[in-house]
């Protein structure tokens, strides 16, 4: 199987890559490169090969690109609400619309699977309750909105010739080498290395799901390779429901994997948006599908990445590791346009 990989030098596509590599399938990439200036660290281990890689926007993507394609994975996207917050016209523009002429011209092409990286953040604020795959979506940012949008289209393009695919992942975590410190638990692990010390503003009682990288690359793979009536526009919720945290549990967790980190916790902020979402769905109908990390295997990981490279306060904080900072950047050195496309 031949599979065109989008956001390819992303956090999880950087990862994905070489994981469907090692399984037997080809991958031919897509990316503009907004990070190409972070690379965290090397494993060659891990990246036997790089896939040959369009450096190309997704907005400007045609049929023929996808020429000799079997599948898609659609990874690139301005890809987290601080983001699409900055700039919702772009990001409507890019992840909504861009994501929807992909689809079309992957059917086009003759392209009968794929897969979309949604995101659990659709649910937006919450009682705390358990949501699944049918409860009522409320988006709160652009990047949201936009995720509803990508679904509602794909959906309505499923038929016998076109089995699209809908992954709603739990915020991530876990080492790659396109590293991004602007989630939580990577971001946590960072301050507690290079600060020793975790001081929350809030009491920090939000719940929130996470889900390790690998584990959002085990679903990608295991719905490129189930047979489409498991799949065929289906959503599913991608993690696993003991991964369901306070952010206070997630700093404790972090915090005892880095000897002498403290943690003081805030005051209750205005802030209630929580969600605790089931998992349920993708472990009974997803084939073969299984997590196989936790949050602390995850810290530990980076802990032990962060040992290897002398991690830094100035790597932490380095623009390209953090989407806005990198984005905000590209567009003040006027590398970007105001369109978000290359000068
Ligand atoms: N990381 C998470 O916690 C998480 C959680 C849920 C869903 N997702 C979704 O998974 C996907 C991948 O996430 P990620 O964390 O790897 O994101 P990322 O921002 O690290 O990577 C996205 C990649 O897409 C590329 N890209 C962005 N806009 C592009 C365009 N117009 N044309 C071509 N390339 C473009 C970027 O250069 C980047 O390499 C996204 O759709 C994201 O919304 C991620």
């Amino acid at each position: 199987m031949r599979v065109f990989v989008t956001g390819v030098h992303g956090y999880i596509g950087a990862v994905l890559a070489p994981y469907l590599l090692e399984r037997g399938l080809e991958v031919l990439g897509l990316d503009t490169g907004y990070y190409r200036d972070g690379w965290l660290y090397s494993d060659n281990r891990q990246l036997p090969v790089s896939p040959l890689t369009l450096n190309k926007d997704l907005r400007r993507v045609e049929a023929s690109d996808l020429a000799g394609c079997d599948a898609v994975v659609h990874l690139a996207e301005l890809s987290n609400d601080p983001l699409g917050q900055n700039n919702p016209a772009v990001t409507h523009q890019i992840n909504h619309q861009g994501s929807v002429a992909l689809a079309r011209c992957a059917r086009q092409a003759g392209i009968g699977r794929f897969v979309y990286t949604s995101s659990c953040s659709v649910y937006g604020a919450g009682s705390g309750d358990f949501l699944d795959e049918q409860a009522e979506v409320n988006p709160q940012t652009a990047y949201a909105e936009c995720k509803v949008l990508v679904e509602r289209d794909l959906r309505s393009m499923a038929g016998a010739d076109f089995a699209p695919v809908m992954l709603r992942n739990a915020t991530a975590f876990g080492p790659s080498p396109r590293m991004r410190f602007d989630i939580v638990i990577n971001d946590l692990c960072a301050l507690a290395f290079t600060t020793r010390r975790i001081a929350m503003t809030s009491d920090g009682s939000p719940w929130r799901p996470v889900v390790h990288v690998h584990d959002i690359c085990e679903a990608i793979h295991r719905s490129l390779v189930a047979p489409a009536q498991a799949v065929a526009g289906k959503i599913f919720n991608v993690g696993q429901n003991s991964e369901n945290y306070r952010v206070r549990e997630l700093a404790q967790i972090v915090a005892a994997e880095f000897p002498g980190c403290e943690v003081s916790i805030g005051p209750p902020s205005g802030d209630n948006r929580s969600y605790r979402v089931s998992f349920d769905r993708i472990h009974r109908e997803l084939p073969g599908f299984a997590c196989h990390f936790t949050a602390r295997d995850g810290v530990r990981q980076l802990r032990e990445i962060f040992e290897r490279i002398q991690m830094s306060p100035e790597i932490y904080r380095f623009r390209a590791f953090t989407r806005l900072k990198q984005l905000q950047y590209l567009l003040g050195t006027g590398q970007l346009d105001e369109a978000f496309y290359w000068r």
